[in-house]
């Protein structure tokens, strides 16, 4: 028996070296730590156990069969983080450059089957040189099998990628298909082929981290979500973040303990709003005043900036929140913004987390940028987020609400469940010079005309008046009262019921 303790614990031992001390050097001297260390830092204490911890490839090519490392490139297991259940994969990059084998493959299949069957998170950790080179086609099968089952998962169970190192080629389709990317500046990347094949082929020169850097993707491109500045301070947020999602699609938002009065009152947003319509004020605050504490995760932050998107609580309960940054291109919707905030929203609503939207929007951005990179497609994709989502809807309108963006921002008419709007609200076609120079177009170059009737036009429709009389707004409401009305509409929505038809899926506009 000692024996075979003895020989146990030394398969242990090998398992946790991986590659060996030396390509463990090698690794933490590129400011990264190993696959154990980041599960380690993510999960609480002794509360990882792995599983799969002796599996080998099978590969007899190349010399393969003298080099077999057991866990082959992957750490694969399930934990807790603040005592919630999770299921986590770390590539070793040690081991092969975290390579992905055929049985690396199966060992993540077999995670995301287990993490299905029961209902719980899936958080994979990328750091890998993509196929396994020796294996050929083997890990090409490989990789459209966790594909696939990142398809069957998304909606079911949250996915959430931290790539800390390369991912290249195909390799990058399986975060790409998870819920949430986060990246670790300069040490990470993502790109579909790599410098060198860019510039064979198009003849571009271009760094490893200009193409497919974590500030590419979390600006530019919009792939990633967030981005940090080391591995410690991305898990550690991937643990804040773990904190505001459900485990899965049937159960109930977390709840956790808050000291912040449901009904607090928020004097200084009575004073928020600038005199002068064009001038803007920064959403931020707005929602940081609302939330429990003041805790506000935002994702995506540096991109589409005139939309802001993230997690926050009331009264203890996870919500989503969408609003207009009018900071930002004045808080105009185009393209980048109605993907970003409409892919948040079909979360959200996988999720049963409520939504709360806070409006200020002068309308869709106007150009032949935006027409000819279909600003018409990706602007519906926003309003058929928000009009097929059950979950509660509740939105605020702080100042502008017009044109069509009026209608794609948890209107009423989009099922919006209770639809406030502030006493500076101005829901309209249009603002009002605009509007005035449309139909007084005789008046044009008459100044003195002009401003009269401009004034006209803003006393009629800028406000929130013939919206309310019409019972497109529920409430005017004070800005002070915005955190205890939202709270008191959660807890009277909290048993809403409803449905959408009967469909195999929707064809949202893709
Ligand atoms: C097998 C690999 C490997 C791979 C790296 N290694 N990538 N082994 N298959 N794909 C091994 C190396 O041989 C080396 O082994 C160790 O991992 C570390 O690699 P280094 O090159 O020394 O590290 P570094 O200098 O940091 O460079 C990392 C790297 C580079 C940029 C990722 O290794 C690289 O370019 N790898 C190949 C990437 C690639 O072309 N992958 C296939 C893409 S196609 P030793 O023993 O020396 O430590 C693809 C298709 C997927 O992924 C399609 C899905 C649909």
């Amino acid at each position: 028996m000692n024996d075979i303790i003895d020989k146990l614990e030394k398969k242990r031992a090998d398992a946790h070296l991986g590659g060996g001390q030396k390509r463990i050097d090698a690794q933490h001297a590129k400011g990264k730590l190993t696959a154990r260390e980041r599960i380690n830092v993510l999960l609480d204490q002794d509360s990882f156990e792995e599983f799969d911890m002796y599996v080998e490839h099978g590969c007899v090519d190349f010399g393969m069969e003298e080099t077999k490392i057991a866990g082959d490139g992957v750490v694969t297991g399930s934990g807790t983080i603040n005592g919630r259940f999770v299921y986590v994969y770390s590539q070793d990059f040690t081991v092969f450059g975290g390579s992905l084998s055929e049985a690396h493959a199966q060992k993540i299949c077999k995670l995301m089957d287990n993490a299905m069957k029961v209902g719980a998170p899936i958080i994979g950790i990328n750091d890998s040189g993509g196929a396994r080179i020796q294996e050929g086609v083997a890990s090409l099968g490989g990789y459209a099998e966790v594909f696939q089952r990142n398809v069957l998962a998304s909606g079911v169970v949250p996915q959430i990628s931290l790539i800390m190192g390369p991912c290249a080629g195909g390799a990058v389709y399986s975060p790409a298909m998870t819920d949430f990317i986060f990246m670790v500046k300069d040490s990470s990347y993502m790109f579909v082929t790599g410098p060198d094949v860019v510039k064979t082929v198009t003849n571009e020169v271009v760094t490893q981290e200009e193409l497919g850097g974590a500030a590419t993707h979390t600006s530019k491109s919009g792939v990633a979500d967030n981005a940090f500045e080391n591995d410690i301070e991305a898990l550690l947020a991937a643990r804040d973040f773990f904190d505001y999602l459900p485990e899965n699609n049937r159960s109930n938002v977390p709840e956790r303990p808050t000291a912040d009065e449901w009904d607090r009152q928020i004097p200084s947003l009575d004073t928020i709003i600038p005199d002068s319509a064009n001038q803007p004020y920064d959403m931020h605050e707005i929602i940081n005043k609302t939330v429990d504490e003041g805790d506000f995760f935002e994702v995506q932050p540096d991109h589409a900036a005139n939309i802001i998107i993230g997690f926050g609580r009331i009264e203890g309960r996870t919500v989503g929140i969408v609003a207009n940054q009018p900071m930002v291109l004045a808080g105009v919707l185009d393209i980048n913004s109605s993907k970003k905030a409409a892919r948040f929203v079909r979360f959200c609503d996988a999720f049963e987390i409520p939504i709360v939207t806070f409006v200020d929007v002068p309308g869709f951005l106007p150009g032949t940028s935006q027409e000819y990179g279909g600003i018409i497609k990706h602007g519906a994709k926003l309003l058929f987020a928000y009009g097929e989502a059950t979950v509660p809807k509740i939105t605020i309108i702080t100042r502008k609400a017009y044109g069509g963006a009026y209608d794609v921002m948890a209107s009423k008419h989009l099922r919006g469940d209770l639809n406030y709007a502030w006493p500076s609200a101005e829901i309209a076609v249009m603002g009002a010079k605009g509007a005035v120079e449309i139909i007084f177009r005789s008046d044009i170059g008459d100044e003195d005309k002009i401003a009269q009737r401009t004034k006209e036009y803003e006393d009629r429709f800028a406000n929130p008046f013939i919206a309310a009389q019409k019972g497109f707004i529920d409430e005017i409401i004070f800005p002070h009262n915005t955190r205890k009305r939202i709270a008191l509409g959660l807890r009277k929505l909290r048993n809403k019921q409803l449905e959408n038809p009967w469909k195999k899926h929707d064809n949202i506009p893709l």
